[in-house]
């Protein structure tokens, strides 16, 4: 079994009947979304989600799983799961691979609990191998980036994969720099100082919000951090 389907498979074991979840983005989370269709189908498993982007909205739909919109949900989320690009021993992550990082952030932000899966790869020591993911608006986006720099690496504008040549815009019609900062020596200052800058909407640290990780392995056994 691969290790992202053990992952993502045995993370949905946190799910409840009667839970309100938010659903991840990405190839991770698309197997706790699979067996949550199953559960849904086969177990008659009761639940209401909020997706983090429109490519998780369409596989939940697929899958039976009913939505439901953020302004339909009094409080909070009872439990959010999502992927990670990068995941440290203090649970801090990286995220935005996918592009997803602003409502992903919104959603584990507004969730009880939040739960991160991932395959082995994405445990590193510190954070900062995976080129940051930072959301901006595409008005005097190079200005943006400029500032960004500033902070001592460099960055890209992300292309849509298809024409090579386009910018990828998000589902909230922005554009994403990712940023090489090299090794993060501190994840949340870097956070507050990215928030900082005139034209970024979001970034992809998640500091302070996973309170556990399920970690899969390429022989499909999972281990649980926290
Ligand atoms: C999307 C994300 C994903 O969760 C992250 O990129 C991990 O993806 P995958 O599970 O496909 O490796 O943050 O914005």
């Amino acid at each position: 079994m691969e290790a992202k389907q053990a992952a993502g498979t045995e993370a949905a074991r946190y799910v409840e009947s009667g839970m309100k979840l938010g659903l991840g983005t990405g190839s991770t989370v698309y197997w706790t979304i699979r067996e949550l269709g199953r559960r849904v189908r086969e177990e008659g498993l009761r639940v209401e989600a909020v997706p983090t982007s429109l490519e998780t909205e369409k596989l939940a739909r697929q899958e039976g799983i009913p939505l439901i919109a953020p302004r339909e949900v009094a409080g909070r989320l009872d439990l959010a799961i999502d992927g990670a690009d990068e995941v440290d021993p203090a649970l801090r992550l990286i995220k935005g691979g996918g592009g997803a990082l602003l409502r992903e952030k919104l959603i584990a932000a507004n969730a009880e609990r939040f739960i991160v899966t991932a395959d082995s790869s994405k445990c590193v020591e510190k954070l900062g191998r995976f080129p940051l993911p930072v959301e901006v608006v595409p008005f005097a986006w190079e200005w943006t980036q400029r500032r960004l720099e500033l902070l001592g690496g460099t960055s890209r504008l992300r292309l849509t994969k298809d024409s090579g040549e386009e910018p990828y815009r998000t589902d909230n019609g922005n554009y994403v720099l990712d940023c090489a900062f090299g090794e993060i020596s501190d994840p949340a200052a870097m956070n507050r100082s990215l928030l900082e800058i005139p034209g970024v909407v979001e970034n992809g640290l998640f500091i302070g919000l996973a309170e556990r990780a399920v970690i899969g392995y390429t022989d499909g056994s999972t281990k649980t951090l926290r």
